[in-house]
């Protein structure tokens, strides 16, 4: 996805990413009812708190061993047309806890605790986004979503093909029957990791998967569904986000694994 619009020339604004000992502490709201989904816990995970000019945009749960986000997630307001940026940018707190909570631009920087992206360079995978560009609501909040945190290797005829249509269909099935009726939509995308590593170092998702649910004034889950595909350009499955948590249970080997704590179905 980042190969298009690399003409354009893009400023960085002065972001930050905080990396927190839990969500709760700066990015509750988040999540559907204030609830993230399962935490896996050990050394390797890392939650942060996604924030650009002092406005958190997402949260993602990052895993230092594989050097993937597990998940990330997100509101869903409403789809502009937003600018992509071509700076990406890493989370200097990962190497040293001691840095500032600003995300700085990655260039030529190496890092043994998460992807740069030059670990990436010569393959065949883009940087395939979790919270995408393209479901973004103002410009700061794309911009946001640019950085190697929020990004897992991805075929890139899947990323720029059957994933970006399934975040296409999935912006308008919520704009219609969710965002319409003044409910609020939460959405998280995720990765499997794989067998498969770039440079040595990175791991290569298995599969990608993304649910959403929509909240009534209530706090009622109203609609949610799950999708989940391999790291190819296959049309991902569309299945209910209970199937969706017991298939994931499967593949990450985890006893349970809640995406949300209320569900349509
Ligand atoms: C997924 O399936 C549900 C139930 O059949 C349907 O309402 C929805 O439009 C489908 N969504 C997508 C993105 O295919």
């Amino acid at each position: 996805m980042m190969f298009l619009h690399l003409m354009m020339v893009s400023v960085l604004s002065g972001g930050s990413a905080e990396v927190v000992r839990e969500f709760r502490e700066k990015c509750a709201d988040i999540f559907a009812n204030g609830a993230s989904p399962t935490i896996l816990h050990g050394h390797q995970y890392k939650q942060i708190c996604q924030t650009l000019k002092k406005k958190v945009y997402y949260a993602t749960l990052y895993d230092t061993d594989n050097k993937i986000p597990v998940y990330s997630a997100y509101k869903f307001n409403k789809a502009i047309r937003c600018q992509r940026k071509h700076v990406w940018c890493i989370e200097p707190q990962l190497d040293n806890p001691g840095e500032g909570p600003n995300m700085v631009p990655d260039h030529s920087r190496q890092s043994s605790n998460q992807a740069v992206s030059d670990d990436y360079k010569q393959s065949s995978f883009d940087r395939g986004h979790l919270a995408p560009v393209y479901l973004a609501s103002s410009q700061d909040c794309a911009d946001a979503t640019f950085t190697l945190t929020n990004a897992a290797p991805q075929n890139l005829y899947f990323n720029r093909g059957q994933w970006r249509i399934l975040e296409e269909e999935i912006a308008k099935e919520l704009t219609k029957r969710c965002l319409s009726k003044k409910n609020t939509a939460y959405i998280v995308t995720g990765v499997v990791p794989g067998k498969d590593k770039l440079k040595g170092k990175l791991n290569v998702p298995s599969h990608f998967w993304t649910a959403y649910c929509c909240l009534d004034h209530n706090k009622e889950c109203q609609i949610s569904r799950g999708f989940i595909g391999k790291n190819r350009n296959f049309t991902p499955i569309n299945i209910t986000v209970n199937e969706l948590e017991r298939s994931l249970e499967n593949l990450y080997k985890f006893k349970s694994f809640q995406l949300f704590s209320s569900k349509a179905n």
